[in-house]
């Protein structure tokens, strides 16, 4: 049963701010970082060969580009584009492997884009050598690649499983045809459900399902059509995510027809439609916007409280370190955040120069790596235990926190959390607001002024 939630409270809390995939968020970053100083920190890596890895592998190459979309993704008519890509992976990785070695334990390899399954089966073979070769990938790693249902075969995905990857995203966003032609992605249905059958018979383990919520055309009975749909398939995971129409950032969003965009409280119960029918169908509800099956890893994760949040989302098998190649990947080592240059001439053109190429970048501070494991925990987690803190920090929470726990009380008074000796728990209702209460434990949101560089947290 849905919770009754008034649109003047959701309007209270549907404020600009961060999804924290990591803490501080990347606008909070303001060093100058690049080759220098992710070599300092790969060095540092190097001196701890017992660290387990996770990589991220940017494939920004997709068919055609969809008008709603906010990945960095690329379309091109070179024939070579992407051996030439690929190649600059490898120098990237020889680059990287110079400094850390070539027998690095990996217990999760993603790839994301994009659309990795643009590649033909040569060039993937390609990427996975390469990868192999120089990294030590343990024999129960996650590996798993993001798809494009609408240039992917049941043979295609087959190969995929047969060449190593376990675990498959397929992008779907919505079934309705209305919604598909304002957001400039037509996707036949059957083609969808084909490619979905096609990932069960190769023996993926896992299947997850990309979905969006408050596209252009939607309606609470075109989505709940579309919601129904992807349940009758019975995902292992679904991802649904919040339309994010930030133009300024993806001029193609211009193209978006958002005559009929639900926004605000039209849009939040759309989402709480979406928690409902999963909540209903006995799939767990994951963080912000993730739904497992009952006895998949992140349910079991969840109810232990060892969920983590990384740069690919919400994960079981910590690392403490993530390496990223390829344009515009995020990485995570030896308390470094490091982002190459999401443009693709310039992120090569560093490659072919022998300089690492990293545009941005964080290092951490005492406060901020104490921050993120508060943070964190609150997203993945939904409490915050006053012990967290003690072993790495020092003290608990609530002291190392006192001046902003002081924003506490409203919060509580809106029946948000609830405060113990334990600590925190986010409620029923505050699992909508999360963000929100995150956000009071952000010592960066106060100087991001009025400049809209997050989404809407509803
Ligand atoms: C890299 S794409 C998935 C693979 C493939 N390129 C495809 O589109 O099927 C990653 C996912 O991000 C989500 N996404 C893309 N643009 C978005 C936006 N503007 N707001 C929210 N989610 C978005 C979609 O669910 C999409 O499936
Ligand atoms: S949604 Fe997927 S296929 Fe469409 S442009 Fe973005 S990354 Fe490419």
């Amino acid at each position: 049963m849905s919770l009754n939630i008034p649109a003047d409270f959701v309007e209270k809390y549907n404020t600009a701010g961060p999804r924290y995939t990591s803490y501080p968020t990347v606008p909070a970053w303001k060093q100058a970082f690049g080759d220098a100083e992710y070599r300092e920190a790969l060095a540092e890596l190097a001196q701890k060969p017992g660290d387990e890895l996770a990589i991220y592998l940017h494939l920004p190459f997709c068919a055609k580009h969809c008008f709603y979309c906010g990945c960095n993704a690329l379309v091109t008519r070179e024939k070579n584009a992407v051996t030439e890509y690929l190649d600059r992976v490898e120098k990237e990785l020889a680059m990287v492997t110079a400094l850390i070695g070539t027998n690095r334990r990996v217990v999760q390899f993603h790839w994301g884009g994009g659309t990795p399954n643009y590649l033909s089966e040569t060039e993937v073979n390609r990427a996975l050598a390469m990868f192999r070769g120089a990294f030590d990938l343990a024999p129960d790693a996650e590996v798993s690649l993001e798809i494009d249902p609408r240039i992917a075969t049941p043979e295609q995905v087959a190969f995929l499983r047969s060449a190593g990857f376990n675990r498959i995203s397929l992008g779907v966003q919505d079934f309705e045809e209305t919604v598909q032609v304002a957001i400039g992605r037509r996707q036949g249905r059957e083609r969808t459900l084909n490619v979905y059958q096609g990932c069960r018979d190769a023996g993926f383990p896992g299947v997850n399902v990309d979905l969006v919520y408050g596209l252009p055309g939607q309606t609470r009975e075109s989505f709940t059509h579309t919601l129904g749909e992807i349940i009758g398939l019975q995902p292992d995971r679904v991802a649904c995510f919040s339309y994010a129409h930030v133009p300024w950032v993806r001029p193609l969003q211009n193209k978006v027809d958002t005559t009929h965009m639900l926004g605000g409280y039209d849009k939040f119960a759309l989402f709480q439609l979406t928690v409902d029918l999963f909540k209903d169908a006995d799939y767990t509800w994951i963080g912000i916007d993730h739904f497992a099956k009952k006895g998949d890893e992140l349910s079991v994760a969840l109810e232990n409280r060892a969920l983590h949040r990384n740069f690919m989302g919400y994960a079981t098998k910590p690392a403490p370190h993530m390496l990223a190649f390829g344009m515009s990947g995020i990485g995570d080592v030896c308390d470094r955040f490091v982002q190459n240059d999401a443009e693709l001439e310039p992120w090569g053109a560093a490659i072919d120069a022998g300089r690492l190429p990293i545009v941005k970048g964080h290092k951490l501070n005492d406060d901020d790596r104490m921050r993120r494991l508060v943070i964190l925990n609150v997203m993945c987690n939904l409490e915050l235990p006053w012990k967290l803190t003690e072993a790495a920090f020092g003290a608990p929470a609530d002291r190392l926190l006192a001046g902003e726990l002081a924003a506490l009380p409203p919060l509580v008074a809106d029946g948000l959390v609830t405060a113990d000796d334990f600590g925190l728990h986010i409620t029923d209702k505050g699992r909508y607001f999360v963000r929100n209460v995150a956000m009071i434990f952000d010592a960066y949101l106060a100087g991001a002024g009025d400049k809209p560089l997050f989404s809407r947290t509803v």
